[in-house]
């Protein structure tokens, strides 16, 4: 499924900050089983000594440190080749990812300016939400300081395309009797990641579906993420699956990063796909690089049901984008 990256020799150094969360631990244990790593810096306020040395004996090559608190931050991304942020709050039931805002912009912003100042060529990866804000702030923060490279900077929508294709295979079976193994289904999934701005494109997977089952789909894909919110009743929101989602992405990143082509991975990032439409930045396919961003994909054809559900992408994701820039441009 992944890891594929194995045949690689261990020389990727990530920095994790955010490590001893809901999502911190176990992408932290799915990171130090990719055996291209070479040293994994767990960082968060609490707790990642414990995380670190529990991890540490885990016979793989990465070496695994524990950093906490802010005094060990800088130490914690010194070197770092890839820096992955899932700190933050998570929602709680009847709330959005929007909701999050006022807590997590603050986060990643100082989280963000450290990066700037002590491995501003390293590759961000940003978990915490809202995506379509948090994304925007950090691209500020490094334009700021000077060191902004757009290829290097990518907001993690795996999940909605993880989810995607577990939805649309369930679907198809029992709709076909026939089992379908989910990873065998691939749905490109654009927009941003919160909500009506995640745009699943059914149309492209080659599969059928009356308009009913599209319906469902469609809604059951932008809106999966409240079914474990829910499930979870004040505990968080997915944790176990984003770190499969997280860990499948930084995995990809890597295998390109040391040359392997063809890495397709959908992510939000600065994309000229809807800059017609005035959003800076949006989800589609990417393929991955030497650099990070190499190609960025077209959206392709829609039919006339997702044109609608495009036209309410744009405004929400416009509102949210901006959100995040005056909020980094606040003195
Ligand atoms: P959590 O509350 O379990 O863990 C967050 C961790 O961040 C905690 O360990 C906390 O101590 C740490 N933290 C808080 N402030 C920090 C700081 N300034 N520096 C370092 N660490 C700090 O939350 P969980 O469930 O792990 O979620 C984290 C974020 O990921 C949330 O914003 C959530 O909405 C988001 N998320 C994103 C998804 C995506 O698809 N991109 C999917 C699911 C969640």
């Amino acid at each position: 499924m992944f890891f594929s990256a194995r045949l690689l020799a261990a020389k990727t150094n990530v920095a994790i900050l955010g490590a001893a969360g809901g999502i911190g631990q176990p992408l932290s244990l799915l990171t130090k089983l990719n055996p291209a790593i070479s040293n994994l810096a767990l960082y968060d306020l609490v707790n990642t000594p414990g995380v670190a040395a529990d991890l540490s004996h885990i016979n793989t090559p990465a070496k695994v440190k524990g950093y906490k608190g802010p005094d060990e931050l800088d130490a914690a991304l010194k070197g770092a080749d890839v820096v992955i942020i899932p700190a933050g709050v998570p929602r709680k039931p009847g709330m959005s990812r929007d909701d999050l805002f006022n807590t997590n912009a603050g986060i990643v912003k100082s989280l963000a300016s450290a990066a700037a100042r002590v491995c501003p060529d390293a590759h961000l990866l940003v978990i915490a939400n809202p995506v379509n804000s948090t994304v925007p702030i950090v691209a500020e923060v490094f334009k700021k300081a000077g060191v902004y490279n757009p290829k290097r900077l990518f907001g993690v929508t795996t999940l909605d395309v993880v989810r995607a294709s577990t939805f649309v295979a369930e679907a198809q079976t029992q709709a076909t009797g026939k089992a379908i193994d989910p990873s065998d289904v691939k749905v490109t999934v654009i927009g941003g990641h919160s909500g009506v701005t995640i745009l699943p494109i059914l149309s492209q997977t080659g599969l059928s579906f009356s308009q009913e089952e599209v319906d469902a789909l469609t809604h059951r894909i932008q809106f999966g993420g409240d079914e474990v919110v829910k499930a979870k009743d004040g505990a968080g929101s997915a944790t176990l699956s984003m770190a499969q989602a997280g860990a499948r992405f930084t995995d990809s990143l890597i295998r390109a990063l040391n040359g392997e082509k063809n890495v397709v991975e959908p992510c939000f990032v600065e994309s000229p796909v809807a800059a017609e439409q005035g959003i800076k930045f949006f989800a589609s396919n990417v393929t991955l690089g030497k650099e990070g961003v190499d190609t960025i994909h077209p959206i392709g054809k829609l039919n006339a049901f997702e044109e609608t559900l495009f036209e309410k992408v744009i405004p929400e994701l416009k509102k949210n984008i901006q959100k995040g820039v005056e909020f980094a441009n606040q003195a």
